[in-house]
């Protein structure tokens, strides 16, 4: 089982068991109003296992557990493009609320990266962050990666039009900071 030591705890596969923790942490107003709307809120149980289904057993997985004081409380995934954009892998993350600020996620995002790059046929990695979502701009941009581009007003959330930033990482740069 392929995992990743954090200062705080470590980066690991989902597996059962998690389902109670991941309910008690993700359903969260703060965090949804930063990610996409497929992300549930309420959290419910039914959510939680079907995540922790169509997540535990992958080889190689695309999604990992942000493990802390034994309990998942969050997730740093990503999903490879298809098509002419097959090299392409979009990334993305989410922590409980109880533990923002502590440096985390700052540690996560660059393991998860340099994963990416090494096990799947990536040539960028890019990632999508809603307008005012300062701390995750923080995060890509201390991880090496670029502010590459703003959509203006392209994405919806809670009625209201909001910018989305896009921050991205070419193969080429990771192996420059390596
Ligand atoms: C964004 C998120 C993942 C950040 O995780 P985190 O572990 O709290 O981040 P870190 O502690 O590593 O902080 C990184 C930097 O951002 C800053 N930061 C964190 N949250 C912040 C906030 N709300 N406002 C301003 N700065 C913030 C930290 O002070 C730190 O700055 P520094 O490097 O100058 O010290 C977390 O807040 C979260 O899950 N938010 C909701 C979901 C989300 O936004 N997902 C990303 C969608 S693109």
């Amino acid at each position: 089982m392929i995992t990743f030591p954090l200062s705080v705890g470590q980066l690991r596969p989902w597996r059962e068991g998690d389902e109670d923790s991941l309910v008690r942490h993700a359903s969260n107003r703060h965090i949804w109003n930063n990610v996409r709307d497929f992300f549930p809120y309420p959290y419910t149980p039914r959510d939680a296992h079907s995540w922790v289904r169509s997540n535990k057993s992958y080889q190689q997985p695309n999604n990992f557990a942000i493990e802390v004081d034994g309990q998942a409380v969050g997730n740093v995934g990503f999903t490879v493009k298809d098509d002419i954009y097959r090299y392409n892998a979009e990334i993305g993350y989410w922590l409980s609320e109880s533990y923002w600020g502590r440096g985390i996620m700052s540690e996560s995002l660059p393991i998860i990266t340099k994963y990416i790059f090494q096990y799947f046929q990536v040539n960028r990695i890019f990632a999508c962050v809603l307008e005012g979502n300062i701390g995750s701009m923080k995060v890509l941009e201390a991880a090496g990666y670029q502010h590459e581009a703003i959509h203006r007003k392209a994405a919806v959330k809670n009625n209201q039009y909001l910018d989305e930033h896009i921050f991205s990482m070419l193969r080429s740069e990771h192996r420059e900071l390596t």
